[in-house]
């Protein structure tokens, strides 16, 4: 699946994907928008046992994961065409978000207005010290078109996400760590080895449970709470159905550890 703007190496039970415009600061556009989103339909639709149990996206070069949409290929984009490419940008997002497998955004540098978006639709950021996070659109007469008015609004809250999109500001990793944007920051040269740490945690987990787990936390929010309490009800029961719940609880009780096959 590897392609010459989206790399796809496999380490494992790991994929990483790494955005390779590095003299655009791997800007989005519509075909490297296309790749990505093909990787993502394609990973999802392989059978348990050969899906990656956790995808990380990061961006090639030291200084940017994303720096935002292509503001070239945008700048001679009909009203139409705008619209048909914030509705792309959404649906790569959304297919991150709805996967089954995890995703960890490792932001390597500059996350700027669709690269930002991007990370907001993987499951938690993981940032280099060197990461710049901001929402800059509106200082081009744009605004936000891949999620980011709703996603940075669940992630930090409205007061923060209000200001961050109002202004345009650009924060550094510190801050992003501090408002609940990056769950960690960790030196430039540990971020891979950092988000692949984390990746091969969540990989030696079940993986139908982490899906179903995944799940719940991006519908639950959307819906009442008692609705959302009784969905989690009913997946808890069908967690019990599973192979690795039987040798979850089993390898428990031998004090083993358990060998988890996704079924
Ligand atoms: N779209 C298209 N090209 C972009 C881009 C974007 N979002 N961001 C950077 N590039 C290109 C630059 O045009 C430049 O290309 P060139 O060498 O052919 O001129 C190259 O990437 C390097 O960027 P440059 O601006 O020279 O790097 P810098 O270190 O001086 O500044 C940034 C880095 C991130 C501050 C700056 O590139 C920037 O502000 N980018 C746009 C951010 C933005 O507004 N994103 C939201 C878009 S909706």
């Amino acid at each position: 699946m590897s392609s010459p703007i989206l790399l796809v190496e496999h380490d494992g039970p790991v994929t990483i994907a790494t955005l390779n415009r590095p003299d655009k600061l791997n800007a989005l556009d519509f075909a490297l928008l296309a790749e990505l989103g093909a990787l993502v339909a394609e990973l999802g639709a392989r059978p348990t046992a050969s899906r990656p149990r956790v995808l990380i996206v990061t961006g090639a070069g030291d200084k940017a994961f994303v720096a935002g949409a292509d503001i070239q290929a945008m700048s001679t984009q009909s009203p139409e065409q705008a619209r048909a490419f914030s509705e792309h940008g959404q649906r790569v997002g959304r297919a991150l978000e709805e996967a089954s497998f995890p995703s960890i955004a490792a932001v390597n540098g500059f996350a700027l207005g669709g690269g930002c978006e991007l990370a907001l639709s993987c499951d938690f950021i993981v940032a280099s010290d060197r990461a710049r996070f901001g929402q800059p659109e509106v200082g081009l007469g744009l605004l936000p078109g891949f999620g980011g008015t709703q996603r940075l609004v669940r992630r930090v809250g409205i007061g923060l996400a209000r200001e961050l999109v109002y202004t345009g500001a650009v924060v550094d990793a510190a801050r992003a760590k501090a408002i609940g944007l990056a769950n960690e920051v960790v030196p430039h040269a540990d971020l891979l080895p950092k988000a692949k740490e984390l990746a091969r945690a969540i990989a030696a987990k079940a993986p139908l449970a982490v899906a179903a787990a995944k799940r719940l936390m991006l519908r639950g929010p959307e819906i009442a709470l008692d609705a959302a309490l009784e969905l989690e009800t009913i997946a808890f029961g069908a967690a019990f159905a599973t192979k690795d719940a039987r040798e979850g609880m089993d390898a428990f009780l031998a004090k083993r550890p358990p060998k988890f096959a996704g079924e």
